[in-house]
């Protein structure tokens, strides 16, 4: 008798994480179609310009590019997107730097950003002071 329980139980419990695993498939799919984002409310703050210079630089001899355009989606979301996305502001510069070294998922619905332990706090937040500078350049 137990075992027929164990049975049914373990049958309902595999039905439902297959069930969990398909809405997540229908997420990621929809989000990718009309490449949604939530834009994260707030003031951009003075753009430190000689840091965003050295940002630039630093993207364009990392390979960041690899997978990032500007403008378009590419293997990542596009550096545009991401400005929008985020405010200029000390924060989101230090949370973005921090995911450019350990890498990412999750925030995009792409698949994973490859992590870059070799790089230092210092030029990744260059970086990330870049990318997040960009709508205003834009504008
Ligand atoms: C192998 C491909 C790849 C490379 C190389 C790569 N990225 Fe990414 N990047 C991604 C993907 C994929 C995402 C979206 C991850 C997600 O959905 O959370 C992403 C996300 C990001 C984000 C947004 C993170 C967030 O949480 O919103 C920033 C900023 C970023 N990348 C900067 C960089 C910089 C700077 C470099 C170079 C040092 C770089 N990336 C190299 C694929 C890549």
């Amino acid at each position: 008798m137990t075992r027929i329980f164990l049975l049914l139980f373990l049958s309902f419990v595999g039905c439902t994480s297959i069930d969990k695993k398909k809405s997540i498939e229908n997420e990621v799919i929809s989000s990718k179609a009309d490449d949604y984002f939530r834009v994260i409310e707030g003031q951009d703050e003075e753009i430190d310009t000689s840091l965003v210079k050295r940002g630039e630089i630093l993207i364009a001899y990392s390979d960041c590019l690899d997978c990032h355009k500007i403008e378009n989606r590419a293997k990542g979301p596009a550096f545009l997107d991401i400005s929008k996305r985020y405010p200029y502001q000390e924060v989101y510069i230090d949370l973005l730097s921090q995911r450019i070294i350990s890498g990412g998922n999750g925030s995009w619905g792409y698949p994973v950003m490859s992590a870059h332990p070799n790089l230092t706090v210092e030029d990744s937040k260059a970086m990330a002071a870049f990318v997040l500078s960009m709508e205003n350049l834009r504008d």
